[in-house]
């Protein structure tokens, strides 16, 4: 029977992964996987990761199932982070959260609930979005389309187009949206326009699912939230998929989870009955160690405080990556404006370039992007960053 498959192509962010290790010059750049780097090129292990873990560790008398819901108190913690404390759903017991296998994990639940209410449901995605997004969301069966959003002659959003297209949806349709640092294009919506889109998911009765991954790596933990902050007050139903890979740096550890905000408490409980059974049918229920620590962390004052520093300080390394980027950019190909990667936000953006552009600084420079030209920004650092500007000026010249 097996020997029907026929072999799939690789991922091409795993692919990447790949060649990038398999590539023995001492001048490669990695810009392809999405994980934070630091000026020396290493994923860190953040210390209050470190010692919450210790504390966490030395407590631990037992390694029996928690729930199919996951760690309670971590749901509620990080409610409360993306919700901001005291927001209304909150106060009205209409939040019921699960946890699940990293944001992944949490984009699937989250399908297969929809699918669970309306097998009929259509998701939007942005063109573009993250390639995972499309296997992840129509995996379960549910019809993927998209709408525009990136605008590549401004670095911007498209928002009249988005607009436009959203306008013309179905009730009932959801549509996936990147609550900050999008992913692969860096271009987020401002506040003014979380504002008209929410008249027109009011108006169309549009179901926001709302992806965020990257909480307090864009501009802070409030501003990287206010659409769903913004949604969740306004809107009846709102489905939110939270990553703590990045803004926690616990990528291995798979720690995230759904929140589903209800119209009602009795129609939560019915929600988290299916939530919890789509769990239980799939993997039955999540590891422990992520979203422990998540939890001693956000649990502790002394801990919250010093991640919030560690957090600050990713964000600011990314921040100041971009600006000198620009400024590396601007000295080496002085033709071509690259001024709209300061304005953008989180760990991406499109450089611009084609694919065989994109496989020349690959072949014959060692710098590694996605073919799109995604670059993670924060695998710069003051040792490449200037290799890597001339490295595209050759490109281009050629
Ligand atoms: C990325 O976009 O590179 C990250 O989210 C990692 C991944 O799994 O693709």
């Amino acid at each position: 029977m097996l020997e029907r498959l026929e072999r799939l192509p690789i991922d091409s962010i795993l692919g990447l992964m790949a060649l990038y290790r398999a590539d023995t010059d001492p001048r490669k750049v990695d810009l392809g996987v999405g994980v934070y780097r630091d000026d020396q090129g290493h994923t860190p292990i953040l210390s209050c990761v470190r010692r919450a873990e210790q504390a966490v560790l030395g407590r631990q008398t037992t390694k029996s199932y928690v729930a199919a819901a996951g760690n309670a108190g971590f749901n509620q913690a990080m409610a409360q982070l993306v919700l901001g404390e005291g927001h209304p759903v909150l106060a009205a017991d209409r939040v019921r959260s699960i946890q699940a296998t990293g944001g992944c994990g949490a984009l699937r639940l989250g399908a297969e609930l929809f699918r669970a209410a309306q097998p009929e449901t259509v998701v939007h995605v942005s063109t573009p979005t993250w390639a995972n997004h499309v296997p992840l969301l129509s995996g379960c069966g549910l019809k993927l389309e998209r709408y525009p959003y990136y605008d590549p002659a401004t670095g911007g959003v498209k928002f009249d187009a988005m607009l436009g297209t959203l306008d013309r949806l179905p009730a009932r349709s959801v549509v996936l949206l990147h609550a900050s640092c999008h992913n692969p294009t860096g271009a987020d919506l401002s506040e003014t326009q979380w504002r008209e889109l929410l008249d027109l998911f009011k108006r169309r009765s549009l179901l926001p699912f709302i992806d965020i991954a990257y909480q307090g790596l864009g501009t802070g933990l409030a501003e990287d939230a206010f659409g769903i902050r913004l949604f969740c007050a306004e809107l009846p139903e709102v489905a939110v998929a939270v990553s703590c890979s990045k803004n926690f740096g616990l990528y291995r550890e798979r720690t995230g989870c759904l929140h589903v905000i209800s119209e009602s408490p009795t129609a939560g409980d019915a929600t988290l009955s299916h939530q919890v059974r789509i769990a239980r049918s799939i993997y039955s229920m999540p590891p422990d160690h992520g979203a422990a620590i998540v939890h001693e962390i956000l649990g502790d004052p002394g801990y919250r405080e010093q991640w919030m520093e560690e957090l600050a300080g990713m964000r600011k390394r990314i921040t100041g990556l971009r600006h000198e980027l620009v400024k590396h950019l601007a000295r080496a190909c002085p033709q071509r404006d690259f001024g709209f990667i300061a304005g953008q936000r989180g760990m991406f953006s499109f450089l611009g370039v084609d694919v065989p552009q994109v496989r020349a600084l690959r072949e014959q420079h060692h710098v590694y992007m996605t073919d799109d030209s995604r670059i993670n920004i924060a695998g710069l650092s003051a040792d490449n960053i200037e290799y890597f500007a001339r490295a595209v000026a050759q490109v281009l010249r050629n």
